[in-house]
């Protein structure tokens, strides 16, 4: 309750107050409660607690502008999970009434930029009121979902995705243990703003997966963040081998009401099949050799555009020979490590070059929010098979006397390219 609410009413004092009911809320007051939620402009939220049989149920409604039309968002919280749904005016007008029919004890706070008020029914079914003077609030009328602040997660109402994912905890502050998650994720959905600007007006629904989606939390925020702050038309598919994940996954996107739009395939990337051609192929931090299997299953899908952050590496470490003078880094377990891990990553890009993208490798976020901050950018530029990709790679290649993962993956369509300067003789 504000400071400006009137406080103090207690069981005592009840009788005394104009409107009393026993038995339930007076036709005044539910006249009033529905009429200051569905039809006043300053409304901010309405929320409901209700205690039964040892249960809190939590519903809350407020405003809110989806792609210009003004709409209501419910969160109900009830054993520990928040579901969300988007309600238009005659829906909202179902939930208020639920909310009114609501037995038993309960409390009901509702703020408006005119003033709070206060309801509480005791397990007696005594009615108390309370109110706090006139106020004159300066509110939006309906908060809009895009008004553009520092972080794209604060570009748009993310409170309730944050703590649906757990990013954040049950009063929407990130959980310190997120925190290097949450700049993750946020580095990746600022990647989108200059891909969706270079998107034609009549390009059709967007279709983005997220391979080795783990938890979900990118493949979630990429929905809302694309939707609510591009208000694109999207499907999100999140492909992951871990059959729990997904469950939990499929539970948050329920939860969000967003199953429809965003879903998930408990399959191996290798082997999962997509029914519709991704046009952007996202991988946070897929283990080892899976990063190659999300660009090779990105290039076959012909996806646009790839972000890809690698993880961890463990395939070339063992693999490299060769490298003249550079032989001496590879006898240093840490220096090998990391000198694998760049070359790994070379290979990748060059290899997406030779496939006719353009590739930049960049660090998308700050080291302090993880170790794992490389990441490759490609974009299809349709020029598959330039001569000094092709020789660049090859050269690399056979220094280190490897053939990397993604060569053999992508054999065939590759093959057709090396093979024009893969007869010259080997480097020494
Ligand atoms: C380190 S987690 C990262 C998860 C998520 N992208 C994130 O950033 O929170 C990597 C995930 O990739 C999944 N994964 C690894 N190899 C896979 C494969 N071949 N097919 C599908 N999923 C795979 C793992 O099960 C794991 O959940």
């Amino acid at each position: 309750m504000d400071d400006e609410t009137q406080t103090g009413l207690d069981e005592a004092a009840d009788d005394a107050v104009a409107g009393v009911a026993r038995a339930g809320l007076s036709e005044e007051l539910v006249g009033e409660i529905r009429r200051r939620v569905l039809d006043e402009p300053g409304l901010m939220r309405v929320t409901q607690v209700a205690r039964r049989g040892g249960q809190v149920r939590r519903v809350s409604l407020r405003p809110l502008q989806l792609k210009g039309v003004r709409q209501f968002q419910q969160e109900s919280t009830a054993g520990g999970r928040i579901v969300v749904r988007n309600l238009d005016p005659v829906e909202a007008g179902a939930a208020v009434a639920q909310i009114l029919d609501q037995k038993g004890a309960r409390e009901l706070h509702l703020v408006t930029a005119a003033g709070d008020l206060h309801v509480r029914v005791t397990r007696k079914g005594k009615v108390l009121l309370s109110r706090s003077k006139p106020l004159a609030r300066t509110v939006e009328e309906a908060p809009a979902h895009d008004h553009v602040k520092h972080q794209p997660l604060q570009a748009f109402d993310a409170d309730i995705l944050l703590r649906v994912i757990g990013i954040a905890d049950g009063e929407g502050r990130i959980r310190a243990s997120m925190r290097g998650k949450y700049d993750q994720v946020n580095e990746f959905l600022r990647l989108f703003d200059a891909i969706v600007a270079e998107r034609a007006a009549d390009a059709g629904p967007l279709v983005l997966a997220d391979c080795g989606c783990g938890k979900a939390y990118l493949t979630l925020a990429a929905y809302f963040y694309l939707t609510r702050r591009h208000g694109l038309d999207v499907q999100v598919r999140g492909i992951e081998r871990n059959a729990e994940l997904v469950a939990t996954a499929r539970r948050m996107a329920e939860d969000l009401g967003v199953a429809r739009e965003v879903q998930f395939l408990a399959e191996d990337l290798a082997t999962c099949h997509l029914a519709e051609r991704p046009e952007i192929v996202v991988s946070l931090h897929a283990c080892d050799t899976a990063t190659d299997e999300a660009l090779a299953r990105a290039v076959e899908w012909g996806s646009r555009v790839i972000l890809c952050a690698p993880c961890c590496q463990h395939e070339l470490q063992d693999e490299l020979k060769g490298g003249g003078p550079m032989r001496a880094v590879l006898r240093h377990g840490i220096l090998r490590e990391r000198l694998a891990d760049m070359l790994a990553d070379t290979f990748r890009a060059q290899m997406l070059r030779i496939l006719g993208y353009r590739v930049t490798v960049m660090e998308f976020v700050a080291p302090e929010a993880t170790a794992r901050n490389l990441l490759l950018r490609a974009e299809y530029s349709g020029k598959p098979g330039q001569s000094q990709a092709v020789g660049e790679y090859l050269d690399l290649r056979d220094w280190w006397q490897v053939r990397p993962c993604l060569e053999n993956r992508l054999g065939e369509r590759l093959g057709r390219y090396l093979a024009r300067l893969e007869a010259r003789p080997p480097h020494a």
